[in-house]
């Protein structure tokens, strides 16, 4: 049974999504530890729930962002994870870490990249006037937002779409996009070459999600 750690900061409905999926399709994997640098993560009480191990660092306990990633890097390594699973982990991470986890280590980033790299993606797809917008799961690269894609979904932006009703849109997709590719990776089906990633079995790795109701 493979062993995945998970990264997160915030409300962890990636990663429930992530637990979920991984029980009810019976995957080669499991998460082990959920590791999040705020203690009030909401995602930390669904790991409790599900019985996993969870972790807290405050980043704001270390002297720099080395500092940090380095006390980080020997958590993540007590539980030997296969994978490492960025899901709302908001922290820019040293070329360092980056490096120790290369190929090793997934983001789901809210929107279709190479477009809106960084933050406000929904807020700026509508801005532009964009007609469709999305959610990308990629391996992280020392570039922030940039690492091989591995696969897409895409939503329409509609007509009088918020911002919040458009991030809504692009955060169900992820819950249908990252277990998919979380999946892959542990069934070894994801090859990545020349930084680019295809799937060994030819699935399709980019989809438009079903129209919000
Ligand atoms: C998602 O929008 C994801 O794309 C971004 O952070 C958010 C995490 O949400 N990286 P959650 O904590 O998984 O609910």
């Amino acid at each position: 049974m493979k062993k995945i750690a998970v990264l997160i900061s915030g409300q962890g409905s990636n990663l429930g999504a992530i637990v979920r999926a991984s029980v009810a399709q019976d995957w080669p994997g499991r998460v082990v530890a959920v590791v999040s640098n705020r203690a009030d993560a909401r995602g930390l009480q669904l790991a409790r729930e599900h019985g996993i191990a969870t972790a807290v660092l405050d980043h704001k306990a270390y002297a720099d962002r080395a500092a940090f990633d380095a006390a980080l890097a020997g958590t993540i390594d007590r539980f030997a994870p296969d994978l490492v699973v960025l899901a709302g982990f908001m922290r820019i991470l040293t070329p360092g870490f980056v490096a120790r986890y290369e190929g090793r280590m997934l983001n789901v980033h809210p929107s279709l990249l190479p477009a809106f790299s960084g933050l406000h993606t929904h807020r700026r797809a509508i801005e532009e006037g964009c007609k469709v917008h999305g959610a990308t799961v990629h391996f992280v690269s020392a570039e922030l937002d940039h690492g091989p894609i591995v696969a897409q979904a895409v939503v329409p932006v509609l007509a009088g779409d918020d911002e919040a009703a458009l991030a809504a849109r692009v955060l169900a997709a992820e819950h249908v996009l990252y277990p998919r590719a979380v999946r892959w990776f542990l069934e070894g089906a994801l090859q990545l070459k020349d930084g680019r990633v295809t799937h060994r079995g030819h699935e399709p790795q980019g989809w438009l999600a079903e129209p919000a109701a």
